[in-house]
């Protein structure tokens, strides 16, 4: 039986820009990890949130039906535990309110890790379902785009009227994802209940079109296509206000031979796609570009088959 499990969710981009809550991309070498261990009272708990500092996280809940990662894991518990519990561990890896995926990547980390405490782990397709239940509480809706990068990896179409059924999609080769993430926060719930819930037909037909070549784009590994599609009319230009920085760090990016730059969800971080030969350079010239607007920021280079959630230890 084990007893001990760690397991790693990547960080992810939501939206992709041109899927608005149906596509999403796994990000390399930025994600959060959660322990579980197995306890002898029922049901889920918590010992500790770590944040990114190492140090105890100074506002992050630690109470179960508060925080994305316990209800998640819950939600597994309640429907494939024994009689038992276990107690998660936090580490925050992703930052808070980014744009990024946090709380995706918190529930995912818990459910793979819960999974392997369970006599029978479930297959890894069959957890979506439950971290899905943790990212709801976080950003107040339904949607797979960061949860589904993150416990699958690579760049994952997931509709939400089609669920369960998601579908891991091919990446062109020799494009990378860079990400720059402006220390701003923004609340995803409180973003998306400012969206139109109307849009005209020339919207509807103009982001179908774009979701439909950039797919397409990807499968024949046409960058030119993907340049052309990798656009947003719906939801970026809702959105491109509350992210200061975000005109002078797409120009930058735009500028500088990104075949397309948008927001990483609800922002306030920031994506470009580019040749992965450019990508270095990419990210240097955002980051001054958002430095120079007075705002500090971070950046990470993804290729776009990062891995998805993975079980890093269990004993
Ligand atoms: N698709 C979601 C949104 C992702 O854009 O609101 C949030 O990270």
């Amino acid at each position: 039986m084990t007893d001990s499990t760690i397991a790693f969710a990547p960080a992810s981009i939501g939206n992709v820009a041109v899927g608005f809550d149906m596509l999403g991309l796994a990000l390399e070498g930025v994600g959060d990890r959660v322990g579980a261990e197995r306890r002898s009272e029922y049901g889920i708990s918590i010992s500790a949130v770590y944040g990114l500092d190492g140090l105890e996280h100074p506002y992050l809940p630690a109470e179960p039906g508060k925080n994305t990662a316990s209800i998640a894991a819950e939600a597994l518990w309640q429907e494939h535990g024994d009689d038992g519990g276990a107690a998660l561990t936090i580490f925050k890896g992703v930052p808070l309110q980014s744009g990024m995926g946090s709380s995706a990547a918190s529930a995912v980390a818990a459910v793979v890790a819960v999974n392997a405490l369970l006599l029978k782990p479930l297959p890894v397709q069959d957890l979506l379902h439950f971290a899905m239940a943790g990212e709801q509480y976080a950003s107040g809706g339904l949607h797979a785009d960061n949860v589904a990068p993150s416990l699958f990896g690579g760049l994952v179409f997931c509709p939400s009227v089609l669920l369960p059924e998601t579908v891991c999609l091919p990446v062109p080769t020799g494009i990378s994802a860079v990400l720059v993430h402006p220390e701003l926060q923004i609340n995803t719930a409180h973003a998306r209940k400012g969206l139109s819930a109307t849009y005209s037909m020339q919207q509807w037909l103009e982001q179908q079109a774009y979701l439909g070549g950039f797919i397409a784009a990807c499968a024949s590994n046409d960058h030119d296509l993907l340049a052309k599609s990798l656009k947003d009319v719906i939801i970026e230009p809702q959105r491109a206000a509350s992210v200061a920085c975000f005109p002078a760090v797409r120009d930058a990016a735009m500028d500088n031979g990104a075949l397309g730059c948008s927001l990483s969800g609800s922002g306030p971080s920031i994506f470009a796609l580019v040749q992965s030969q450019r990508a270095e350079a990419l990210s240097a010239q955002m980051a001054e570009a958002c430095r120079n607007m007075g705002i500090e920021c971070q950046s990470w280079i993804s290729s776009m088959s990062a891995p998805g959630a993975y079980l890093e230890s269990s004993a």
